[in-house]
């Protein structure tokens, strides 16, 4: 038998690229590959890309500089790229970049087999079709992956057309996978020691499948994983405020396996900018919105992206961003500096100058590491529960989650990756939290 053949995989960008990723490394691996963590070593390289910011997409190209190098004093080296940039820019892709041997786009991963067969014949490949075959019925059944904590992607793509994003165009319309092979899904990671599930979608709470002919919400699809044995937490990501229906806000106060832990991106605090995003929601409804999941579950913590530099915005529109940020108070927040995406509406318009969006971005990143701090410094004091995952870099030490999806350090000898312990939180440090086990 010849040696396995080596696949080094980059991931940019989003979680729903992380899972990508692995799916793709299963299907490889159906085809002799194993997975090497240094490009170096490489018989394949597969770049999983992003395209939602322009600095994003300039990675890829000064990626593929690099590994022309490596091409060129290892001929048989084989390059992919996969994702969204592969998706948006696949011919240019080609066109710019001859060392690259594979483009594939975000739905058509499932056929990379057959694209492996072309390039090992010495042709090129190229695939970013919007196929019509579900691609997660063509992958391997069966999850190689087994940790604690895993995503899985029930829905993708976006129907929302906010006017600054390229994701409706790179990923495609809005599709929801069967409720019976999610859950067969799960369960399948379940078996093999996974208790924590992240559910993924572009627009993750517009999930909408069917079961026995009735049609499922998110909430409905949270409450029937949370009966699946094994799994102890829920999460879900990313949501779309107008997506928030009753049943998905009442299964946060009534689903213990639910984490209290929600990002629910609103972009901006003006109403101005948000209906010129074609946000379709105003700053109070967002906030009327929150009031509600703060009465289902109470300790949630809950965080967002945020845009600044909006083409428009104006000071007044950017401190009504401020004052919603103050009005929330959250755990966590991204924020980015507007950037011009070729093919969206927004991309039209004229541009904030550089420097006064650079400087409201820094001003908001102050304001959000400020209530980021005290939401990490209210947490001192407190018991959680933490799902360990890895040993921490101390010895004896082990690295979690808690329920608020805070990294925690515990000095636990005993404890191993797959425990879910409870922990009084000591000391809030820059980016984790310490603490001690709780032995009952
Ligand atoms: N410019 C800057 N940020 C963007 N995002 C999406 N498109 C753009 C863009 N053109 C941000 C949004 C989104 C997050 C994933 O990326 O805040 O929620
Ligand atoms: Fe992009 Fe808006 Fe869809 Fe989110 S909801 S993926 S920001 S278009």
């Amino acid at each position: 038998m010849s040696a396995p053949k080596r696949l080094f995989i980059k991931t940019y960008g989003c979680q729903m690229n992380v899972y990508d990723s692995e799916r793709m490394a299963e299907t490889m691996g159906a085809q002799g590959y194993v997975l090497t963590d240094k490009a170096d070593d490489a018989d394949m390289v597969l770049l999983n890309t992003c395209h939602i910011r322009e600095k994003a997409s300039e990675k890829v190209y000064s990626d593929i500089g690099r590994l022309t190098k490596l091409k060129n004093a290892k001929p048989d080296l084989k390059i992919g790229v996969a994702g969204c940039v592969a998706q948006a820019e696949g011919a240019e892709i080609q066109r710019r970049a001859p060392v690259v041997d594979l483009v594939v786009g975000p739905q058509a991963y499932h056929r990379l087999p057959e694209m492996m067969k072309q390039v090992d014949a010495g042709h090129r490949a190229l695939d970013t079709d919007f196929p019509t075959e579900d691609k997660f019925e063509h992958l391997p059944k069966i999850r190689t992956r087994s940790a604690p904590a895993a995503f899985l992607t029930v829905q993708e793509g976006c129907d929302k057309f906010c006017a600054f994003c390229v994701v409706p165009y790179t990923r495609g319309a809005e599709v929801s996978r069967p409720v019976e092979r999610l859950l067969r899904e799960a369960r399948d990671l379940a078996a093999r020691g996974v208790r924590e599930l992240t559910l993924l979608g572009q627009n993750v709470n517009a999930y909408h499948g069917t079961f026995d002919g009735e049609s499922w919400g998110l909430g409905r699809l949270l409450r029937e994983m949370a009966q699946i044995e094994g799994i102890e937490r829920l999460r879900y990501t990313t949501s779309h405020p107008n997506d928030m229906d009753d049943d998905l806000i009442a299964a946060h106060g009534d689903c213990a396996k639910l984490m209290p832990y929600l990002h629910l991106p609103v972009q901006s605090g003006s109403d101005r900018i948000l209906k010129a995003m074609n946000r379709k929601h105003t700053a109070e409804q967002y906030l009327r919105l929150i009031e509600r999941i703060r009465a289902a579950r109470p300790d949630m913590v809950l965080t967002s992206d945020f845009i600044v530099g909006f083409p428009g915005e104006t000071d007044e529109d950017f401190e009504a961003t401020m004052d919603l940020v103050r009005a929330v108070g959250y755990g966590m927040a991204y924020s980015f500096k507007y950037s011009a995406r070729p093919g969206t509406p927004a991309a039209e318009k004229a541009p904030v100058p550089a420097e006064v969006a650079d400087e409201r971005l820094q001003r908001l990143q102050a304001l959000l590491t400020v209530q980021q701090r005290a939401v990490q410094q209210s947490m001192v004091g407190r018991e959680v529960t933490v799902l360990y995952e890895k040993p921490g870099r101390l010895e004896g030490q082990m690295a979690g989650k808690s329920d608020y999806l805070h990294a925690v350090h515990v000095h636990d000898p005993e404890g191993k990756a797959g425990d879910l312990v409870r922990v009084r939180i000591t000391e809030a440090l820059q980016n984790s939290l310490t603490g001690e086990r709780i032995v009952s």
